[in-house]
């Protein structure tokens, strides 16, 4: 078996604008590669740069050095090299990605945030939406804010419209930063047992989890980020 993504030589540096064009590097060297169905979850300590990876690799962040290799319609792609057609096209197909915070739009109601993802793999809209409210309801998301626009829910509520959107639809990679951060023991339950079954059916996800307990669960090994001494 080969791997879905595999992250070569990654290095990302900021540069601060602010302080007359200082630039600091965050990551230098990454390396790593994830196959089918496994969990890598990042660790290291606060500000060692494990959201700035996961950034690179969902394409917010333009990578400074190194390659990001995914599979996408049966070849391997460099994302740190994929241009704006290239990247929604694995966006909607094959990189699924649950950020730490819900990017709410306005007027938009959850369950049609929910059902995006299927709608663009070519599911019909009565499906796609039937299949959303039904994944919103495992979620345990009560079904009168099914049909509001997310702007005004809670943390947790916005956090499992955010999770229903990553796992609807199949993803050969699916990133997750801090999925449990904001919810409560039954729903940090589904989450664990939809990480279960997207592995199940082959999924390999790169995640960030501050809850040890969830980690040691789902994820079968774990990589270190290692801070980087700044530059004297
Ligand atoms: N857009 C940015 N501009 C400048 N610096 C940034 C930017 N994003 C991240 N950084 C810096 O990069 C470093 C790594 O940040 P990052 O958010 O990746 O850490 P983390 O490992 O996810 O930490 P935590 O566990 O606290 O979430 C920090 O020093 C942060 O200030
Ligand atoms: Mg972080």
């Amino acid at each position: 078996m080969s791997p879905v993504l595999a992250i070569e030589g990654l290095g990302k540096g900021f540069t601060l604008h602010l302080q007359g064009g200082l630039s600091f590097p965050v990551l230098r060297g990454e390396t790593l590669a994830l196959m089918p169905g496994e969990c890598v979850a990042l660790a290291g300590p606060s500000g060692a740069g494990k959201s700035t990876l996961l950034r690179c690799v969902a394409g917010n962040y333009g990578a400074s050095e190194g390659r990001i290799l995914i599979r996408h319609r049966g070849a391997m792609h460099d994302l740190a090299a994929a241009d704006a057609r290239l990247m929604r096209e694995i966006r909607a197909e094959t990189l699924g990605h649950v950020s730490q915070f819900l990017r709410v739009i306005p007027r938009v109601p959850a369950l049609d945030i929910v059902a995006a993802p299927l709608l663009a793999r070519g599911a019909g809209r009565a499906e796609a939406r039937a299949r959303a409210a039904a994944l919103l309801a495992r979620l345990n998301l009560p079904e009168r804010l099914h049909h509001l626009p997310p702007t005004t829910f809670s943390g947790g509520e916005q956090q499992r419209v955010n999770l229903a959107r990553g796992f609807i639809a199949p993803n050969t990679v699916l990133l997750l930063d801090e999925p449990t951060a904001s919810l409560d023991a039954r729903n940090r339950e589904v989450v664990v047992a939809l990480i279960a079954e997207a592995k199940r059916a082959g999924t390999a996800i790169l995640g960030i989890f501050h809850d040890t307990e969830v980690r040691d669960r789902v994820a079968d090994r774990l990589h270190a980020v290692e801070p980087l001494e700044p530059a004297a």
